[in-house]
């Protein structure tokens, strides 16, 4: 700021600290004291992503958060800085409506949200995904992750999104994040069986073919699998993300079976119970017939590591995909709801009928 002809230095300075006087609003304005039974006031501050300009601390402050809050769960992620730096490129995931909490220099709360065109029933609606949602250990129930939602609802409605998906655990009574959503208006649409096959994975079947990831096929995965509830309309960007410009920690491959099945089949290290295992995840079954059938499975099996346990996400509406599956000795281990907010009369109307097929975009759930 300069100095113009007929100001004076009391005005400039009067200048400056109404500037700092605004700061300072704005500062007050993202804080929220908040008060715990028995806890000292403690300060924090809700930004969203965008405001951090140190992107590389966000990454790794992201990635610590993530490692302390999910790394008792089974089959999730490792999540070192390399993750968050590649996961966070994820197209649509949009900084501004990413939300987080510091306390003092640390991130203690954060969650993601992602905007994407999703098709529900017969409409192509603007979605908010939201994932990752997390509060470190010493911060719980002071109201953080409800006060991250509700930011992120806010900003998904002003951003033009019809509604919002999420995934959540399924436990019996509901756990603490199921609650929290429901509390939300959140509530469950559709569930998603994990289904698991430790190694050895024995088959006659001979090994799918790879194939390479171009245009040609993702009009093929399109085609097969983009008339589904849940389904991500699959432009060159997603397309680049998922199946080209991919983390090195995780490749994923493209199989052809022999009688026309694709998946996608990506190996790497998950959390088990604190442990890192070796684990391939198969997702995006598209079979040509309309049915996975064992045969398929197990020549996708057979691409797989020796040592590796095989995943695979399962809507409950796809029936013949879970037959097929037990029949192949995986067997299911554990459920996650796939709960919507209809924040638009167009999905309102979608949400309050029930779809038939259901597509996991396998990254909502498991991040690769
Ligand atoms: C789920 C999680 C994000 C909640 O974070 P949080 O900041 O403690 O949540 P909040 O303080 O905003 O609490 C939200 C609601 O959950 C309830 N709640 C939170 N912790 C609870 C607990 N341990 N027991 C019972 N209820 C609890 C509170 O009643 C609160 O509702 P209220 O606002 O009506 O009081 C946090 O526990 C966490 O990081 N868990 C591990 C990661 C995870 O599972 N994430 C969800 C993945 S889908």
């Amino acid at each position: 700021m300069r100095l113009t002809n007929g100001e004076s230095f009391t005005d400039f300075r009067g200048v400056i600290s109404s500037e700092a006087a605004l700061r300072e609003e704005e500062r007050c304005r993202k804080r929220n004291l908040s008060h715990v039974r028995g806890h000292a006031v403690t300060d924090y501050e809700f930004v969203s992503h965008a405001e951090i300009d140190n992107r590389e601390w966000l990454t790794r402050s992201l990635a610590d958060l993530n490692a302390l809050t999910f790394g008792h769960y089974r089959g999730v992620i490792v999540p070192s800085p390399s993750f968050m730096d590649w996961y966070t490129r994820r197209p649509g995931m949009e900084p501004a409506l990413c939300q987080g909490v510091l306390a003092g220099d640390s991130l203690v709360s954060s969650l993601f949200v992602t905007l994407a065109p999703m098709r529900l029933n017969t409409e192509v609606l603007v979605c908010g995904i939201v994932d990752t949602v997390m509060t470190h250990p010493d911060h719980r129930r002071r109201g953080l992750a409800r006060g991250l939602l509700d930011r992120a609802v806010g900003g998904m409605k002003k951003g033009g999104a019809d509604l919002s998906l999420l995934y959540t655990a399924v436990a019996d009574p509901p756990a603490v994040p199921q609650r929290l959503y429901e509390s939300l208006g959140y509530s469950t649409y559709g569930l998603v069986d994990r289904f698991v096959k430790a190694p050895p994975h024995l088959s006659a079947a001979g090994p799918a073919a790879t194939v390479s990831p171009d245009a040609e096929l993702r009009c093929h995965v399109e085609a097969r699998l983009g008339t589904r509830s849940g389904w991500l309309v699959l432009d060159e960007a997603l397309w680049g993300w998922r199946r080209v410009d991919r983390l090195a920690d995780y490749p994923v491959a493209l199989e052809r079976a022999r009688d026309g099945t694709l998946a996608a089949v990506c190996c790497g290290r998950l959390l088990a119970g604190g442990q890192q295992q070796l684990y391939a995840v198969v997702s995006d079954l598209a079979a040509a017939s309309g049915q996975v059938r064992e045969e398929a499975l197990c020549s996708f099996l057979s691409t797989i590591p020796t040592k590796a346990t095989a995943t695979v996400l399962c809507p409950r509406s796809d029936i013949s995909l879970a037959h097929a599956l037990e029949a192949v000795a995986f067997r299911a281990a554990g459920t996650e709801a796939a709960m919507l907010l209809p924040l638009s009369d167009a999905a309102k109307k979608q949400v309050a009928r029930r779809s038939s097929l259901w597509y996991v975009a396998v990254e909502s759930v498991i991040g690769v």
